[in-house]
């Protein structure tokens, strides 16, 4: 017995030392933590239960036979954060450059199949070589045996992809199926080739880091939600993102008890739309004052500025925002803008996270850029998602409300529950300018008569009161009030329960 426990004993500290040593120091050299490390951060003290420790992998080419690691490159288990259940895996750089091998594979879907039986959200902590080179095809069906998991997995549980160091070739088609993809900065990159490759094809010169790097993905290619500074801010920060999530869609969202009033008044809103209609005011001031103790958890920050989303709580209870940035392009929606808040009106629908959507859009972004690359049917994304979306949605218009770009924003026309306006509010097909000059054409050479005409446009359209006339808008109200109606609005809609007829899956827009 003494023995077997001896033995336990030494195979457990030969698992925990992962690639050993040397390997461990250059992983710290790099300003990286080890799987291990990252776990104990991003969980509960003493939450971690591991499994799978002693597995390896069954390769026997190009010498693995002789080279056997307890664990194979992937840490794996369950554990808690803040007190609730999360599967975790995380990637082992010191064991073969964390290179996903079959086995390594299989312990991957084995957390993501309990946790789909037990619904609670898997975290991937990626940092790997990609395919293990000597496994061949086994390590791609391996890949495959995720990728399948994570499609499985898509609405039902969430899923969070924290990229912690290399995740090159296929293995980039995890995490972006997941939820959400978090990166560190300087030690992360995701590209489907590499720089070699793309130097020897298009012959581009590029770093890892410009082709893929953190900053990359969260400025220009919008593949990533939020680059972090280092592991211990990332893990620290994926802790707090947790806690707006519910654990799988047959729950509501977790409330967080709060000692902000849900009736305060705030005064400054009164002021917060200029009286010049051209002139910018920050969206991102009404979304603080609005919600608990000015807590935005904001997403995609630095992309598709247009447009703002990301998590807060009112009453306690997680809540989805999207709102048009009139700082950035006017607050116009283009293909960025409507793809980024298309998907997170998604996420929300799919786990049970009202909408807060705020109003101030003077329409579509014209142009042939624009036009070529498709936004009619990018546009349609966004259309599509508040259209299809059965979770408490509440809209507050604050000043335009354009064109297409008005019944997009989840008007009342596309079930809007609860639809609000400011008094600022204007709600027409066009801006005064753009109108006058189609409807009265023929006197465009007269610039008093055009005034007039403007006047007269303004004076009927740039109100709140003919869509309200119609019912469309439910009530004008005063912008110091926003956190109270819609605080009572979503009390109010928290019985709310409406079912889509019954469909296969509809067909998005691609
Ligand atoms: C096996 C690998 C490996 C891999 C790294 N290693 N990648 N072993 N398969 N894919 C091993 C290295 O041999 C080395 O072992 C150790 O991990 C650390 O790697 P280094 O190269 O020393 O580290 P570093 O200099 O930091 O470079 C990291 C790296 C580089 C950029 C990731 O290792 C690299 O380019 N690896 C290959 C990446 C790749 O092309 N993967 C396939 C992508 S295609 P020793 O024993 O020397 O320490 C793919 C297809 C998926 O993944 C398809 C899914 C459908």
């Amino acid at each position: 017995m003494h023995e077997i426990i001896d033995q336990l004993n030494e195979k457990r500290h030969r698992a925990a030392l992962g690639g050993g040593e040397k390997r461990i120091a250059s992983q710290h050299a790099k300003g990286k933590l080890t799987a291990r490390e990252r776990i104990d951060l991003l969980l509960d003290d003493g939450s971690f239960e591991e499994w799978d420790m002693f597995k390896e992998h069954r390769c026997v080419d190009f010498g693995m036979d002789q080279s056997h690691i307890p664990g194979d490159g992937v840490v794996i288990g369950y554990g808690t954060i803040n007190g609730r259940m999360v599967f975790v895996y995380s990637q082992d750089f010191t064991v073969f450059g964390g290179a996903l091998s079959e086995t390594h594979a299989e312990k991957i879907c084995k957390v993501m199949d309990h946790a789909m039986k037990v619904g609670a959200p898997v975290i991937g902590l990626n940092d790997s070589g990609g395919a293990r080179i000597q496994e061949g095809v086994a390590a791609l069906g391996g890949y495959a045996d995720v990728f399948q998991r994570n499609v499985m997995a898509s609405g039902v549980i969430p899923q969070i992809s924290l990229i912690m160091g290399p995740c090159a070739g296929g293995a980039v088609y995890s995490p972006a199926i997941t939820d959400f993809i978090f990166m560190v900065k300087n030690t992360s990159y995701m590209f489907v080739t590499g720089p070699e490759v793309v130097k020897t094809v298009t012959h581009e010169d590029v770093t890892a880091e410009e082709l893929g790097g953190a900053l990359t993905h969260t400025t220009k290619s919008g593949v990533a939600d939020l680059a972090f500074d280092n592991d211990v801010q990332a893990l620290m920060m994926l802790r707090r993102f947790f806690d707006f999530l519910p654990l799988n869609n047959r729950e509501k969202p977790p409330t967080k008890p709060t000692k902000d009033p849900a009736d305060r008044l705030d005064y400054s809103l009164d002021t917060l739309v200029p009286d010049n209609p051209n002139k910018p005011y920050d969206i991102k001031e009404l979304i603080q004052k609005m919600v608990d103790d000015t807590e935005f958890f904001e997403l995609q920050a630095n992309y598709a500025k247009n447009i703002v989303i990301g998590f807060a709580r009112m009453e306690g209870q997680t809540v989805g925002i999207v709102a048009n940035q009139p700082m950035v392009l006017a607050g116009c929606l283009d293909i960025k803008s409507a793809i980024k808040a298309g998907r997170f009106v998604r996420f929300c629908d799919a786990f049970n996270i009202p909408i807060i959507t705020l109003v101030d859009v003077p329409g579509f972004m014209p142009g042939t850029s624009q036009e070529y690359s498709g936004i009619i049917k990018h546009g349609a994304k966004l259309l599509y998602a508040y259209a299809e979306c059965t979770v408490p949605k509440v809209t507050l218009i604050t000043r335009k409300a354009y064109g297409g770009a008005y019944d997009v924003m989840a008007s009342k026309h596309l079930r809007g529950d609860v639809n609000f306006a400011w008094p600022s509010a204007e709600i027409a097909v066009m801006g005064p300018k753009g109108a006058v000059e189609i409807i009265f054409r023929e006197e465009k050479g007269d610039p008093v008569k055009v005034a007039e005409r403007e006047a007269e446009y303004k004076a009927k359209f740039a109100n709140p009161f003919v869509a309200g006339a119609r019912g469309f808008i439910d009530d004008v109200i005063m912008p110091n009030e926003t956190r109270k109606r819609v605080c009572r609005s979503l009390a109010m809609l928290r019985g709310k329960t409406i079912q889509n007829p019954w469909r296969k899956h509809g067909n998005i827009p691609l």
